[in-house]
């Protein structure tokens, strides 16, 4: 049985609920590209709500890191990995939980308590030293000189505000050298395989922390990680997750693994998680924007290395690649099953689109920097090879830092700025915000979305529906289907209608019913593969029912003047619209 599957069973035992895995795209968590932790989509109960499937959830969660994308190539980055998570709700706390981890590891997955040592929490001004945690690690029979405090590295938060509180890591002994007596969280052949986070305190966007309403407690455990260890391999791309993808590769391109293990890593990794977003129930496709760039740079950055392993990039090389991955996880992931031809036509298109420049690109790049005398490219010849082969900067950068040649980034994106296109390209960056900055103007944007979206039907058409959404505490950001661009007459009615609601005080109310019935009922709703059996309804007055995990105010009142600011294009027969709401009207 792989690990998935036993840390599933294990959690199961001990009165957990597997929960689905979120769609890698987060449905209302406007600030992320995309999930990038296990509890990102729990972060509503985290911070309160109750969960329909009650205080002790288990499951593998699909994730998506791109700040270290061009890290990719070395033995252990990922831009996709799953992360394996058990979750207290106010339920169990430390000794439980530290308590079923120890087991895991040393009962079913064998690992010797020798091989093993822990960190935790030393305190801080704001928390105390956690006693509880390092007691139960030394009645468990761990070494206390294999027990390190530390402070830094012992305070969890996803990004800058949200839920947090102090963790407790462990590692294991990654070497065939004799095992130090005493732990030293800094010498790297100790790794770390999972984290227990004590989540009970909230940070505010002033930088205050305050409790939360209870006290939970998030774990976290790469698979790929955690896999390559189990077996014994120093590099990830040789354990059960990969040996398979990487020996067709070899295969296809009749080089061996040895002999460049870089590309066939970056070709591995990036057609597996332009797999997972193109199967994703949010539609993806590449584009010069958000997700759809990432989508695009992926795919573009592994025909470059198909190419540099002498691949035949016209052939269906990429398609063969993708079937092995589809196969391997469509037992895990419905959707892999169901978007199957949707996943493999956009492989596919981005390919044929690609392959039609990007020859006479690389010509046109050797023909650039044969001529450069400083070292130097500059932006017009970035942006010429954006915009003209259709390089992504970060792939022009890649090639030139292959030969020592430094390009004005920053000049490129004034120059794309210009052209209107991409201002967004910071925006994977981020991670804070969405659901986890739940401060007060960014509820209240929240309920307005819903006010937004129920207007919308009113004023342009029934079938207007949520594509996106992305709040700050400034504005609020709505993308929604429609086909053409909203007259002023039908903006100034969508903003009465919404005004008018606001105005007529309308209560806020939620209740937990069966999906199906939620659906039945027309409950208004994004990505229904993505909800549990039992979900969560906001219904506004009787204008706007809809499935969502909050938070919400508690009357429309609460909201003061909702005002439109603009109404563009986001991407074909889509629309957003960008919104406010004034305090003082
Ligand atoms: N949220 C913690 C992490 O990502 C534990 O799941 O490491």
């Amino acid at each position: 049985m792989n690990l998935k599957d036993l840390y599933i069973d294990f959690f199961i035992s001990k009165g957990h609920k597997q929960i689905p895995s979120a769609p890698v795209v987060p449905e209302n968590d406007p600030s992320v590209l995309f999930n990038t932790a296990g509890m990102q989509p729990l972060i509503p109960y985290l911070m309160g709500e109750n969960h329909p499937y009650g205080t002790r959830l288990c499951d593998y969660q699909k994730c998506i890191r791109t700040n270290d994308l061009d890290e990719v190539g070395d033995t252990t980055h990922h831009t996709f990995f799953e992360m394996l998570g058990n979750w207290s709700l106010g339920d169990y706390f430390k000794e439980e939980s530290i308590e079923w981890s120890f087991e895991f590891l040393t009962k079913h997955l064998n690992i010797p308590i020798d091989k093993l040592a822990v960190t935790v929490f030393a305190g801080n001004e704001d928390i105390p030293f956690d006693e509880v945690s390092y007691n139960k690690w030394l009645e468990l029979g761990i070494n206390k000189k294999r027990i390190a405090k530390t402070v830094e590295d012992n305070f969890w938060i996803a990004g800058t505000t949200g839920p947090c509180g102090g963790d407790t890591e462990i590692f294991y002994f990654r070497s065939d050298d004799e095992i130090p007596e005493t732990f030293d969280p800094e010498d790297n052949r100790w790794v770390e395989i999972w984290n227990n986070v004590f989540m009970q305190y909230n940070k505010n966007s002033d930088g205050t922390i305050c409790e939360l309403p209870k006290k939970n407690v998030d774990t976290g455990m790469g698979v790929e990680r955690t896999t390559a260890i189990l077996e014994g391999v120093n590099d990830n791309y040789e354990s059960s997750v990969w040996k398979d993808i990487i020996n067709l590769i070899s295969n296809i391109s009749g080089i061996k693994y040895e002999d460049n293990k870089k590309s066939m890593r970056i070709i591995a990794d990036h057609i597996r998680t332009a797999v997972f977003i193109s199967a994703d129930p949010s539609s993806i496709k590449p584009s010069n924007t958000d997700q759809g760039y990432i989508l695009r740079r992926l795919i573009r950055r592994a025909i470059r290395h198909a190419k540099k392993l002498n691949i035949d990039t016209s052939s269906d090389w990429e398609q063969q690649i993708a079937q092995i991955i589809l196969n391997k996880y469509s037992k895990y992931y419905n959707e892999l099953i169901t978007n199957k031809d949707i996943v493999l036509e956009v492989l596919k298109n981005e390919k044929i689109k690609f392959n039609r420049t990007l020859e006479k690109g690389l010509k046109e790049f050797e023909k650039i920097t044969k001529n450069i005398t400083d070292n130097k490219l500059n932006k017009d010849l970035a942006f010429k090879l954006y915009d003209t082969y259709g390089f992504p900067i970060e792939l022009t950068v890649e090639l030139a830092n292959e030969l020592n040649i430094q390009v004005d980034i920053e000049g490129f994106k004034e120059k794309f700025k210009a052209h209107q296109e991409l201002s967004r390209i910071g925006a994977e960056q981020k991670f804070k915000g969405g659901l986890a900055g739940n401060s007060e103007i960014e509820t209240k944007y929240h309920t307005a979305t819903h006010l937004l979206n129920a207007a919308l039907k009113v004023v342009v058409n029934k079938d207007v529906h949520q594509k996106g959404s992305n709040i700050t505490p400034d504005r609020m950001r709505f993308d929604f289907s429609c086909d053409h661009k909203l007259t002023d007459e039908e903006k100034s009615k969508v903003e009465n209608l919404v005004n008018t609601w606001i105005k007529a005080e309308l209560p806020v109310t939620k209740e937990q019913m069966k999906k199906e019935d939620a659906i039945k009922s027309g409950a208004e709703c994004m990505f229904i593969e993505k909800y549990p059996d039992i979900v969560t309804v906001y219904r506004i007055g009787d204008v706007s029912k809809e499935l969502c995990g909050g938070p919400h105010v508690s009357n429309t009142k609460e909201l003061g003047y909702f005002q439109i600011k603009k109404e563009e294009a986001s991407s074909a027969g889509v629309r957003r619209i960008k919104a406010i709401l004034n305090s003082d009207n």
